[in-house]
C-alpha cells in the first residue's frame, strides 16, 4: 500500500477516513470507529467544526477548565482555560484566590497598536525614494478608504505609514512600516488587506513617477504581511502586598519566601535556560485563555518570546522586588487579541467563554490573559521555591495515572484515599495498583 496520494482534498470526508484507515491501521474498522466516535451527534455543529480547517476528519478534544476568583482592577472574573496539562488550572485558581485576598491584580494597557509591513526592493537613489514616498503618502490612505471606512467609524484605522531604509541589512531592501488601531478585532485580515493595497499603490505610483529612471520605477514587491511582533501593543500586570501578608500554609516565613521568589526571578532574568522554562510557566496560563477565547496562540507565543529577547538575550518576562517591606511582582507583555471577528462569533465554546468573561473588549481581554499568565508563574515559583513542583503537579496528575490502568471505581477510591496521605509518583501509584491487584 503506497502512502502518498493525489487529490486527497477532493475526496469526501468518508473517503478520506477510509484511505487513512486502510493505509495506516492494522485494524481499519477500529480506527474508523474511533475517528467517528469523536463526531458530534448534532450534524450542523459538526459541519461548523469541519469547516474551520481543511481535510477535517473528526474533532480533537481539549478540556475547558475554569479558574475562578480572578480579582483584576477591582472586578472579579471567572477565567475559562483550554489546556491539556494537569495542575495548570488548579495553579491559576489557587493564585487567583491567593491574590484576591491581597488586593488582586492591577493591570494597565500601555498601548494597543498593531504593525504591518510591505517589504520591497528598490534599486536606485534612496533620497529620490524618500521624496516620492512623501509625495504619494496620501494615496495609501485614499486607496484604502473602502477598507478602512468601517474601522474608522469604530475609532480605529491606519495610524501611520513610514518608509524604512533597510539597505544596511540587505541590498536594496526597503519597507513600508504601517501601524494600525483595530479596536476589538485582532485585525489580521484588515491589516493584510490594507497592506496589499499599499503594495499596489506603491507599484502603480512608482511606474508613473516622472523623476524615477527605468530601474527605479521597477519597484519589486516581495510581500505584504502583518507582524506578530506587536511591540506597541503592551499590557502590564502587577500584584503587590506587604511582605508579612505573603504567609499561608506552605509559606511559614514570608520574608524568606519573598527573598527566594526575587532570587528565583533574578535567575530567570540572567540565565536563558531557566528563563525559557520560567516563561513556559507563564505561557501555561496565557495560551490556555488565548485558546479558550478563540485567539491565535501561535501569534501570541511568537510575539511574546521575541519580546523576551528584545534586549539581546532571552530573559524572564516577569520581575519582582522587595522595597519598604513590600513585595511587588509584575510583567509587561505584548498581546494582540480580538474579541470580535475570527472564531469569536463562530465557535460556540468561544462564545461561551467570552460571555463568561462578560464579553470583554480586546483591551480588557489583554488584561485578563496577562493576569492569568502572572498567576500561573506565581503558582509555579511558589511550588518550586517551597515544596518542589512535583508534589502539587503529581497530586493533580494522579487521575491520569489511574486512567492509564483502567482502574475500577473501587480501585480508584482506594488509590485516591491512599495518596491523600502519601506522596504521588508514577512508580508509587503503579506499585500500589499492582499490589491491589495481586
Ligand atoms: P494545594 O495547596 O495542594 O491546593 O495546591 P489546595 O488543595 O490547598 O487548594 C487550594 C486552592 O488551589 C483551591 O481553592 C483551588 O483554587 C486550587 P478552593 O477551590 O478549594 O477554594 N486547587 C484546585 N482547583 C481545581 N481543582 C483541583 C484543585 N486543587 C487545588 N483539584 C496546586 C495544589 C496544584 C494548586 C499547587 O501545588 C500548585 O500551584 N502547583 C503548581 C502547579 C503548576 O505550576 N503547574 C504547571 C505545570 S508545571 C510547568 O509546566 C511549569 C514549570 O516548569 C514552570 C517553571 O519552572 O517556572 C513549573
Amino acid at each position: 500500500m503506497k502512502n502518498n496520494i493525489n487529490g486527497f482534498s477532493k475526496l469526501s470526508k468518508e473517503k478520506k477516513i477510509d484511505w487513512i484507515a486502510e493505509t495506516y491501521f492494522a485494524q481499519p474498522e477500529k480506527a474508523v470507529q474511533l475517528i467517528k466516535s469523536y463526531w458530534n451527534a448534532d450534524a450542523k455543529l459538526q459541519q461548523l467544526h469541519d469547516d474551520f480547517i481543511e481535510n477535517t476528519i473528526t474533532n480533537f478534544y481539549l478540556p475547558l477548565g475554569i479558574a475562578p476568583n480572578f480579582l483584576i482592577n477591582g472586578k472579579y472574573y471567572t477565567v475559562p482555560m483550554t489546556i491539556e496539562e494537569s495542575s495548570v488550572v488548579a495553579a491559576a485558581a489557587k493564585s487567583a484566590k491567593y491574590w484576591s485576598e491581597r488586593g488582586g491584580f492591577k493591570t494597565t494597557v500601555l498601548n494597543s497598536e498593531k504593525i504591518g509591513q510591505v517589504h520591497f526592493t528598490y534599486n536606485g537613489d534612496a533620497t529620490k525614494l524618500k521624496a516620492f514616498f512623501t509625495k504619494i503618502k496620501n494615496k495609501f490612505y485614499e486607496d484604502t478608504n473602502h477598507t478602512t471606512a468601517n474601522m474608522q467609524k469604530r475609532g480605529g484605522g491606519i495610524v501611520d505609514i513610514v518608509l524604512k531604509d533597510k539597505t544596511a541589512l540587505l541590498d536594496n531592501y526597503f519597507q513600508l512600516h504601517a501601524t494600525f488601531q483595530t479596536k476589538d478585532s485582532m485585525g489580521a485580515n484588515f491589516i493584510n488587506s490594507c497592506l496589499e493595497q499599499f503594495a499596489k499603490t506603491l507599484k502603480r505610483e512608482a511606474l508613473a513617477h516622472a523623476e524615477f529612471n527605468a530601474e527605479e520605477k521597477n519597484i519589486d514587491i516581495i510581500m505584504s504581511i502583518l507582524s506578530n511582533y506587536v511591540t506597541n501593543c503592551i499590557v502590564r500586570v502587577e500584584v503587590s502586598c506587604p511582605v508579612e501578608q505573603l504567609s499561608e500554609k506552605n509559606i511559614p516565613n514570608p520574608k524568606d519566601f519573598a527573598e527566594k521568589m526575587v532570587k528565583a526571578i533574578r535567575i530567570a532574568e540572567v540565565e536563558p535556560y531557566r528563563a525559557v522554562t520560567h516563561n513556559k510557566g507563564i505561557m501555561n496560563g496565557i495560551d490556555a485563555v488565548v485558546l479558550a477565547t478563540g485567539n491565535d496562540f501561535r501569534a501570541v507565543e511568537a510575539g511574546i518570546h521575541a519580546y523576551a529577547s528584545k534586549d539581546g538575550q532571552y530573559t524572564s518576562l516577569s520581575h519582582a522586588k522587595i522595597e519598604n517591606d513590600t513585595f511587588s511582582y509584575w510583567m509587561e507583555i505584548p498581546l494582540a487579541l480580538g474579541t470580535v471577528g475570527g472564531l469569536t462569533s463562530l465557535h460556540p465554546m468561544v462564545k461561551l467563554a467570552l460571555e463568561m468573561l462578560e464579553n470583554p473588549s480586546s483591551t480588557e481581554l489583554m488584561q485578563i490573559v496577562a493576569a492569568t499568565g502572572l498567576a500561573q508563574n506565581f503558582a509555579a515559583l511558589r511550588s518550586l521555591t517551597t515544596t518542589g513542583i512535583q508534589e502539587g503537579h503529581m497530586k493533580m496528575h494522579l487521575g491520569n495515572i489511574i486512567n492509564q490502568f483502567n482502574a475500577t471505581p473501587n480501585e480508584r477510591t482506594l488509590i485516591e484515599n491512599h495518596f491523600e496521605k502519601n506522596p504521588v509518583s508514577h512508580a508509587a501509584v503503579v506499585a500500589f495498583i499492582e499490589n491491589l491487584r495481586k
